[in-house]
């Protein structure tokens, strides 16, 4: 039968083209959630740490650039009632603000970026306080004072050297993961002024050190000992700028795996001690 048979075989088209589009969709769905996973796969440091320069950009004004609070806003990284905030209320503050009481919104800067705001909240807030450090922090002090010689350059609640920066509070406003890169690859974010400069004067005298200051005329400079150097440059008979850390760049192969982690753990350790802890550290040594 013709008819029946044209109908028939219109069905079974359209049922191809049926099942066609099924499996078009489910290739779709398939392309779109293994997208998803892998926007979920980014790690949450990299996330906060796109939250940093907005955090900076916007919040530190009155929060402050740790988040402990100013003149003009509360502690909203170590005050236990913000921390037990759920990520949800904390993405709606930030959306809406509190009108009453001088907290903006910021709905302009829009969901990605009050979400890695937030993120990075979360890292101001220490939630690495609560995760179990990776390492041991009491073998990492050692390291850090002993064999790895840190101290020569860092100080840690009030004790060591003076030309890299203080690290007591450096885990409050970075990831573990962001610590244990900076220990590794020193030259990697080198900031401008961090790179090495070599003076040479014209009685031969050579230094070698952080540029704390320079402009036209003179040039003051930092040596590894903590010691400032005022050096004019109509004395000089070399100036060199050495984009490269003063910061020893082997760490990586000097400290095994489980180094690294006891150090980090030091670190995030020692920005936990509360205040009067860091009086007790400070004086001489
Ligand atoms: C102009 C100053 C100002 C700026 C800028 C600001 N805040 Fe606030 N924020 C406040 C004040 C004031 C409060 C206190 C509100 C209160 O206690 O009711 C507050 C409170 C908060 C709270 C805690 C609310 C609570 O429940 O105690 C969070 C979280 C917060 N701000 C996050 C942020 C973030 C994130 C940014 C940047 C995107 C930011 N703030 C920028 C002034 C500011
Ligand atoms: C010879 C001096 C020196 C030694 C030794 C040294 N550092 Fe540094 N470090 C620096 C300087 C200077 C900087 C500043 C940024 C730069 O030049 O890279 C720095 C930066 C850092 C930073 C990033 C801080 C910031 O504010 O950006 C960390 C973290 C750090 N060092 C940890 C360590 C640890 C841990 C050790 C020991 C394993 C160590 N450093 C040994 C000189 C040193």
């Amino acid at each position: 039968m013709p008819v029946g048979l044209g109908s028939g075989f219109k069905k079974s088209r359209r049922a191809v083209a049926a099942t066609a589009s099924i499996f078009c969709i489910l290739f779709l769905v398939l392309l779109f959630s293994s997208a998803c996973a892998k926007r979920k796969e980014r790690p949450a440091s990299e996330i906060a740490g796109r939250g940093r320069p907005i955090f900076a950009s916007n919040c530190s004004f009155c929060h402050g650039l740790d988040g402990r609070g100013g003149e003009h806003a509360p502690n909203i990284a170590s005050d236990p009632t913000v921390r037990q905030l759920s990520d949800a209320e904390l993405f709606g503050i930030v959306e809406h603000g509190i009108p009453a009481s001088g907290m903006p919104s910021f709905e302009s800067l829009g969901v990605p970026r009050i979400g890695a705001v937030v993120r990075y909240l979360r890292v101001l807030q220490g939630q690495h306080a609560f995760a179990t450090l990776p390492g041991n922090p009491h073998r990492g002090r050692q390291l850090f004072f002993g064999k790895a010689a840190c101290s020569t350059c860092h100080r840690v609640l009030g004790k060591g050297g003076f030309i890299g920066p203080d690290l007591s509070t450096y885990t409050r406003t970075h990831s573990l993961r962001e610590v244990r890169q900076a220990i590794v690859s020193p030259n990697k974010n080198l900031g401008p002024q961090q790179d090495i400069v070599i003076a040479v004067t014209r009685q031969g005298q050579r230094y070698a050190g952080i540029a704390r200051n320079e402009d036209n005329f003179s040039l003051q400079l930092q040596t590894p000992d903590g010691a400032f150097h005022l050096l004019m440059k109509s004395d000089l008979s070399s100036l060199r700028h050495e984009p490269r850390s003063l910061m020893p760049s082997n760490y990586g192969t000097r400290l095994s795996s489980r180094d690294l982690d006891d150090m980090v753990s030091f670190l995030a350790k020692a920005s936990e001690a509360p205040p009067k802890v860091r009086v007790l550290f400070v004086g001489p040594h």
